[in-house]
């Protein structure tokens, strides 16, 4: 079924890293509202706002402490509404951030909650006593390191926190609790935003027996995961929610959710389960992963071709799935899967007609536009994440991992790899603010930023400023069928989008080596027509046999007869 969020295309904002409006060198709301006209130049439909709202930031804004109100540093509620009413006047929805598996440990619920047993709102997060002789009540690791209990003097018990020790775990269980989260949606959605992206959905509900974990070898804890990841409980939950409160407003929710596999997400997206409407999947991030994010794996393009065509050819009509290489957790793009020194501009415009062409909705996490690439500090002080400090501690201090592995994790794997200040132009701190900013700027702003990639009619931003105007004009890359043209070459990647009487066909060389590929022979592409590439090419033809450069990408459009 056609819907308008099949067909948005989502730019992703870090707003503490976008643009600094009042030289403190933090990015805020106002910021956001100067800088409109360049994403109505870049042409997407619908931002992604990071949190904003209250908060300590241990967590960079996860960590809330007041639902219903703005972040200091990030402005003010006018400034909020002022930017929805800029965005909506310039055809661009807004989403906001959904953080309801945790609050801060400031947040007025958890003062409460951790002041007696019997305090109202001491059920509102997960509480336990430790019984024996164990350290802990379960043996389970948080998700940023060491365990995910901690010890609350007061009342003797311990609080879960699958996070850091500052985001305690919410108690879904709790009716009162629910419907506390269902007024603070229907708070947002009432002053008119269109959705929402929801934080680590698929572990809002627990495994209520706690039972301990397997711990791996080398590792002190056991994985939280088999205990909070999707536990079938958290359907229920989800459809309350949608009956509550989604299915009451026009908009669309994308769902965090790690550890899927497309037949679970099929259980929080199909339509008529009347939970979510897309998923961010995972399996394609942990595709150069060892099961810890800090360790690299050994990968083959056919590995990342098996994910991404399972994802679009599993996911049928009834479900819908999102697009993305690049977020505010993850490494960028250009450096992980492409080559960010000789060929960044090739290889970041590969990357990118790659997945726009696919089937979903597309999401660009600000600066991918411009090939922004990963970051190296030298010192562990410049790094602001409080991952990064965490890991730190569990495996430097600790003597697991040496300093040099570390920083060398750090910097391919580092979430502030993402969160560096967007690159605007090559002034003072890349045009970001006056001010030092919160984190440093990349050195390499003066070479890679904003103005430079819009005055020139070859750059990444051009490139993907077409991406999205192709994907407004043809419906086949939105809903055109899915099918993969050579799941077995190792070194490029085709496939074939179908609908109605329209091909298209997608050929990307995802490495460096120069290759002579020869399309499958019972294809006809006689009638092909070039419709965008990131090299000059003569060939308006799709021949049988080309010549593909490094990084070469190319999609070409045709219509089969019908005799
Ligand atoms: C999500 C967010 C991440 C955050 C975590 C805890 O994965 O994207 O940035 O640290 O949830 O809220
Ligand atoms: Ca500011």
């Amino acid at each position: 079924m056609k819907k308008w969020w099949k067909e948005s295309i989502v730019y992703q904002i870090y707003p503490r890293s976008f643009y600094d409006s009042n030289g403190d060198g933090i990015g805020d709301l106002k910021g956001v509202i100067d800088k409109v006209d360049y994403l109505v130049e870049l042409g997407i439909t619908m931002v992604w706002l990071n949190p904003i709202f209250k908060s300590p930031n241990d967590d960079m804004g996860y960590d809330i402490s007041g639902y219903r109100e703005i972040m200091d540093e990030f402005g003010t509620m006018e400034e909020f509404d002022e930017l929805v009413n800029k965005l909506h006047e310039n055809s661009i929805r807004v989403i906001l951030d959904l953080v309801v598996n945790h609050t801060s440990d400031e947040h007025p619920w958890f003062v409460e909650s951790k002041k007696s047993r019997d305090n109202p709102y001491h059920d509102f997060y997960i509480w336990k006593e430790n019984s024996g002789t164990k350290e802990y009540p379960t043996n389970w690791g948080s998700e940023f390191g060491g365990p995910v209990w901690k010890l609350n003097e007061g009342t003797g018990e311990y609080y879960l926190h699958i996070y850091s020790e500052k985001q305690p775990d919410l108690n879904w269980e709790n009716a009162k609790l629910r419907e506390e989260v269902y007024e603070l949606m229907k708070f947002w959605l009432d002053k008119g935003i269109d959705g929402f992206r929801m934080d680590v959905v698929n572990k809002l509900a627990k495994d209520l027996d706690f039972p301990d974990g397997v711990v791996e070898d080398g590792e002190k804890y056991a994985s939280f995961r088999p205990f909070s990841v999707n536990i079938p409980k958290v359907h229920d939950y989800l459809k309350e929610m949608n009956e509550k409160v989604l299915s009451k407003y026009d908009i669309v929710t994308v769902g965090e959710t790690s550890g899927v596999t497309p037949e679970i997400a099929d259980l929080y997206v199909r339509e008529d389960r009347n939970e979510l409407n897309m998923v961010f999947q995972f399996e394609h991030m942990l595709v150069d992963r060892q099961s810890s994010k800090w360790k690299k794996k050994e990968w083959k393009l056919t590995d990342l071709k098996r994910i991404l065509n399972r994802w679009q050819i599993e996911l049928d009509d009834k479900s819908w799935n999102s697009l993305y290489w690049s977020n505010h957790d993850q490494p960028r793009a250009v450096s992980r899967f492409g080559n960010d020194k000789e060929f960044r501009k090739e290889s970041a415009k590969m990357l990118g007609m790659l997945i726009h062409m696919m089937k979903g909705t597309p999401f660009i996490y600000q600066g991918e536009e411009l090939g922004m690439t990963n970051v190296h500090f030298d010192n562990l002080s410049d790094y602001k994440d409080v991952e990064i400090h965490n890991t730190y501690k569990e495996y430097v201090m600790n003597g697991n991992m040496s300093e040099a592995e570390f920083f060398e994790s750090v910097d391919f794997a580092g979430r502030d790899n993402a969160r560096t200040p967007m690159q605007w132009n090559s002034s003072l701190n890349s045009g970001f603010s006056k001010a030092e900013p919160w984190i440093k700027v990349n050195d390499n702003y003066k070479e890679i930023n904003a103005e430079e990639a819009m005055a020139d009619e070859e750059s990444i931003f051009h490139f993907y400023k077409k991406l999205i105007q192709l994907r407004k004009a043809h419906e086949i890359i939105v809903y055109g069928d899915f099918e993969c043209l050579d799941e077995k070459n190792e070194q490029v990647y085709t496939y074939k989008r179908k609908l109605e009487n329209k091909v298209l066909v997608v050929i990307v060389n995802f490495f460096q080596n120069e290759v002579t590929y020869e399309l499958p022979e019972d294809e006809d592409f006689s009638q092909s027509e070039l419709l965008l590439a990131n090299y000059d090419v003569d060939e308006n033809i799709l021949a049988d046999i080309i010549q593909l450069r490094p990084y070469e990408a190319r999609t070409y459009l045709y219509e089969i007869c019908s005799e």
